[in-house]
């Protein structure tokens, strides 16, 4: 007798080893589908010493002892079974080849639980085994995903179900399949001790696509209307792909803006905002927002979006442009030079865009810097000319902005040319004009008297100063006939200039009329009649005036016109009354001055033109020269 239960030797091992002795081996568990049918493999054996003549057996449900009167599934003796069974269950081993298979119909879960088989050898050789098998019924079949579905690489999913009935063979099939790239589809049956699964694998390539999408399996019977199914979401990890972020963009300051960064990925990413390398904002979000409520100049910059899991990383980069008006510049704020050095000056400021400098000397430009953020201006050599107050000016379309700065040039005094000596009547007025800085000593020289008389000398000589111009003008009183020859010298620490005033005429065009014959005659009788006044004002001053003589040679009589008003008033010569209102007028037009004393020049020199008024005659001088 073939005794293949007892081989293979490992499947005997395993379930121990019975060959010979009372034993059983059928499946701990078996399953089916519900409502589909089942057949139990089932193999026994008994001692070698007994040879029965007919075999029979008994399959109980839930209980394996007989006194407990459990339900019979199937007694083949006289073939009948419990009502619930009834019609239900066949035996398909062959009892004497010691195969005791059963198979069990249109199953429900009442029928879900411990079969056990009893072994009827005929007179006391009956024994029912304690090996059992244990039904489950399942509602559907079941899906096996892989542990990781990779976007890019081949996932494949394995649908089961179990097919240990010959009568029912169950068709796997897939779908809600739409969408999955490169699907295949095979069937396979698997067996394992005796049990039989069917199978249906289905490949495909995932892609991002995929993940979230639920893929459907189904199990049909033929010529039946069963049909069971199984679903699975798929759940497919992959990199990061930043689906949304704003593209570069321009703005200008105060702007409120709102960057987002949109990302796709499975498992979520880290999202990161970056910006030279130092994280603005990070989280774990499929979106990250950067909000700008204010934004300034500083905000100007590249932003990068990050965006990484664990199987990868991207980024996406945006500029921002800040726009905003030029600042104001910085430059050199005073610059003291010497004339003839050379002077640098740097203009620098920042604008977006880069704005328009330009550097002006009062409505002059001097250079200008078209899309720079700074501007150097070189003077090679810088004159007198050149001192002063300057503009630096920046501008761009969203705005101005200006910075001054003042030159100061040191230079060695200039005597300007309106710089002369104005005769009148009995005075001679001098006037040095110098232009000069740092501020000049002026010296007034009368070298036929060997004279210096110097600005301090407050009493003979006022100066007035406009910015680097010192006006200073000596009044002296002369006699008549004499010519003299004034000599201004004006000096500070780069240099000293000497300059022989001219002698000019306070109103040129009379002489141009009589010509200088009459001239000649007119001087003759004029220097009568003003000599003359001059003596006797002499006479008259002489007590009065706070005067002082000096005794060098030759011997000069000063005196102040500082004399108290009221007696002045008193004087009754006209002449002198004439003289005063020259001398002390104060509030009176010079010009008009000019020409009512411009008959009374005795001038040989040259004449020319008048000198530049002084507004404001504060004191004067004069020097009486006998
Ligand atoms: C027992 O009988 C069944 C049904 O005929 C058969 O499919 C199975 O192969 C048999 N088992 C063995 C071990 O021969
Ligand atoms: C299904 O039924 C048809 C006839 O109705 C029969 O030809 C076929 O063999 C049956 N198939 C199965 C698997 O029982
Ligand atoms: C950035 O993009 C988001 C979404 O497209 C948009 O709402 C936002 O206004 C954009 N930000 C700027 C500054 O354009
Ligand atoms: C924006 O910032 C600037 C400079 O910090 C400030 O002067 C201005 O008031 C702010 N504007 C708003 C709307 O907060
Ligand atoms: C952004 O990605 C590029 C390559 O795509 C890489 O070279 C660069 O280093 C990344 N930048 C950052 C800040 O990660
Ligand atoms: C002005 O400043 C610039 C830069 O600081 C310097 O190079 C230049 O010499 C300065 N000029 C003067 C006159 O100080
Ligand atoms: C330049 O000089 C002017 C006049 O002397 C003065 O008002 C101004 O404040 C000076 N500017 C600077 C920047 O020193
Ligand atoms: C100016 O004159 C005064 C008095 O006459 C004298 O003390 C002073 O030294 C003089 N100054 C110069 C620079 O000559």
């Amino acid at each position: 007798m073939a005794r293949w239960y007892c081989l293979p030797l490992i499947l005997i091992l395993i379930k121990g080893s019975f060959c010979g002795q009372w034993g059983a081996w059928m499946p701990q568990s078996i399953y089916a589908l519900r409502d589909t049918c089942v057949a139990i493999p089932c193999k026994f054996d008994y001692p070698d010493d007994i040879r029965p003549s007919v075999v029979h057996g008994v399959w109980y449900f839930k209980s394996p002892y007989p006194k407990n009167l459990p339900p019979v599934v199937l007694r083949t003796k006289t073939n009948t079974a419990h009502e619930s069974f009834q019609g239900r269950t066949q035996l398909l081993g062959d009892l004497h080849q010691r195969n005791c298979t059963i198979q069990i119909d249109r199953l429900s879960s009442e029928f879900q639980g411990k079969y056990y088989f009893r072994a009827d050898l005929g007179g006391y050789n009956q024994y029912t085994y304690s090996e059992h098998s244990n039904l489950e019924l399942l509602d559907n079949p079941s899906i096996l995903s892989p542990d990781e579905i990779i976007v890019g690489s081949v996932a494949e999913l394995t649908c089961y179900a179990p097919d240990n009935c010959p009568d029912m063979k169950p068709i796997v099939t897939w779908f809600r399949t739409e969408g999955l790239e490169q699907q295949s589809v095979f069937g396979k049956l698997q067996e394992d001790n005796y049990m039989w699964t069917m199978m249906s694998l289905l490949n495909f390539l995932p892609t991002h696509k995929n993940n979230g999408h639920t893929v459907g399996c189904k199990v049909n019977y033929p010529n039946t209307s069963l049909e069971y199914e199984a679903f699975t979401t798929l759940d497919v990890k992959y990199p990061p792909k930043i689906v949304e972020v704003n593209s570069s963009l321009e703005t200008t300051e105060g702007a409120h803006l709102i960057l987002l960064c949109v990302v796709e990925s499975n498992p979520m990413s880290l999202v990161t905002w970056m910006k030279d390398d130092t994280v603005l904002k990070e989280d774990l979000s499929a979106n990250l927002t950067l909000e700008f409520e204010n934004v300034t100049h500083n905000y100007d910059g590249i932003y990068i979006c990050i965006a990484e899991n664990f199987y990868g990383k991207v980024n996406r980069s945006l500029g921002l442009a800040v726009m905003y008006a030029p600042w104001k510049p910085s430059v050199n704020t005073s610059i003291l030079a010497i004339e003839g050095e050379p002077v640098t000056i740097l203009c620098s400021t920042e604008g977006n865009p880069e704005p328009i400098i330009t550097i002006m000397k009062g409505k002059s430009l001097l250079s200008t810097a078209i899309y720079e953020n700074e501007l150097l201006l070189e003077l090679p050599e810088v004159s007198h000319e050149d001192d002063g107050e300057y503009w630096c000016v920046a501008e761009n379309q969203y705005g101005r902005s200006s910075s001054s700065f003042n030159i100061t040039i040191e230079f060695a005094p200039i005597v300007l040319p309106e710089s002369k000596c104005t005769l009148a009547r009995d005075t001679v007025q001098c006037m040095c004009e110098v232009k000069s800085n740092p501020e000049p000593v002026i010296l007034f020289e009368i070298p036929e008297k060997d004279i210096i008389i110097n600005e301090t000398d407050r009493e003979f000589v006022y100066s007035q100063r406009n910015g680097y111009t010192v006006s200073s003008i000596l009044t002296i009183r002369r006699e008549p006939s004499e010519d003299i020859l004034v000599i201004c010298s004006a000096s500070n620490l780069y240099g000293t200039k000497v300059h022989e005033l001219e002698f000019k005429d306070a109103n040129n065009h009379i002489w141009g009329k009589v010509g200088p014959v009459g001239a000649v005659f007119i001087f003759a009788i004029l220097i009568g009649v003003v000599g003359y006044m001059i003596q006797t004002r002499k006479k008259k001053n002489q007590n009065e005036s706070s005067s002082f003589v000096q005794t060098e040679n030759p011997p000069v009589m000063f005196s102040g016109d500082y004399e108290p008003k009221e007696k002045r008033e008193k004087s009754q010569d006209e002449f002198h009354s004439v003289a005063e209102k020259m001398l002390l007028n104060k509030h009176k037009d010079p010009m008009e001055l000019d020409v009512d004393y411009a008959n009374i020049d005795f001038s040989r020199l040259r004449v020319k033109d008048n000198y530049p008024p002084t507004k404001e005659t504060a004191e004067y001088a004069e020097i009486r020269m006998k």
